[in-house]
């Protein structure tokens, strides 16, 4: 397992980046934000970007599976972001489309799961059958639960729940809280722990809605693609200060 102490230099101050790998989060979600951004930035194309920031989602997912993170599930694409440039949305489902056929083979290899959360329906069929393909070969393993979030929004999810509740026949004084939870797309998964959000962007944006409740946030300014294994940690120790207490005192 690889547990690395790290110290950095930032504002002439030197800081202490080592998270408590004896208590992590458990499940680490993280809205994968600021591609374009960083593209444009460097007066590149917005799919440069993604490209970039499809491989800090490798890095940081390997590093996750190297320390003992059991859950780890980023928004790739959502509901919203089909009103992006078909350049653009055929970039992001492309390279989603070419990690799901590298996951294909590193499953078994990694001991990885892969799951995608979301609305399959309007995806192209290609990447509907890696998807599956993906799925089946997960059932076995039991290291790095890795989720990807497609054509996922917070809110389609609620909706999607309710109908499928109503369908059941259930009555409705029967429906409680973990009724919802294992009617969501997310269903079997423990709520996230910690929620990161890269770009300087300070709000949720339809992720997680339900599951969210009590996850902590961390927000940083870095972008997507500059997000590296200091952050990760940065994150961790932010998280690890914090005293949970689930509404009570
Ligand atoms: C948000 O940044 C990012 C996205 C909408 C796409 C994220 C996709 C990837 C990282 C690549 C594919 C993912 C995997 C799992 C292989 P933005 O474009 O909204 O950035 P901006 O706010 O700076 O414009």
């Amino acid at each position: 397992m690889l547990r690395p102490f790290r110290k950095y230099k930032k504002s002439g101050r030197e800081e202490s980046v080592q998270p408590d790998f004896s208590r992590l989060p458990r499940h680490i979600a993280i809205i994968m934000d600021g591609n374009g951004r960083w593209a444009t930035m460097r007066g590149l194309a917005r799919t440069a970007g993604h490209r970039v920031g499809s491989e800090t989602f490798r890095n940081i997912a390997t590093l996750c599976n190297d320390i003992g993170i059991e859950y780890l599930t980023v928004y790739a694409f959502s509901t919203e972001n089909w009103a992006r440039p078909k350049t653009e949305v055929d970039t992001i489902l492309a390279l989603l489309g070419q990690y799901l056929r590298e996951a294909i083979e590193e499953i078994p290899k990694k001991n990885i799961s892969l799951r995608i959360i979301g609305d399959q329906a309007p995806l192209p069929d290609e990447l509907k059958a890696l998807i599956q393909r993906a799925d089946a070969l997960s059932t076995n393993s039991t290291g790095l639960h890795v989720n990807v979030c497609i054509n996922y929004g917070g809110r389609a999810e609620l909706v999607h729940a309710v109908r499928r509740i109503m369908t059941s026949g259930i009555e409705p004084s029967a429906i409680d809280e973990d009724t919802i939870s294992a009617n969501l797309d997310t269903a079997g998964i423990p709520d996230p722990d910690l929620i990161i959000r890269p770009s300087g962007e300070i709000r949720t944006s339809n992720f997680l809605l339900w599951e969210s409740a009590y996850a902590e946030y961390y927000f940083t300014p870095v972008l997507w693609p500059d997000f590296d294994r200091d952050e990760l940690y940065r994150a961790i120790c932010s998280y690890q200060a914090r005293s949970r207490r689930f509404g009570a005192i």
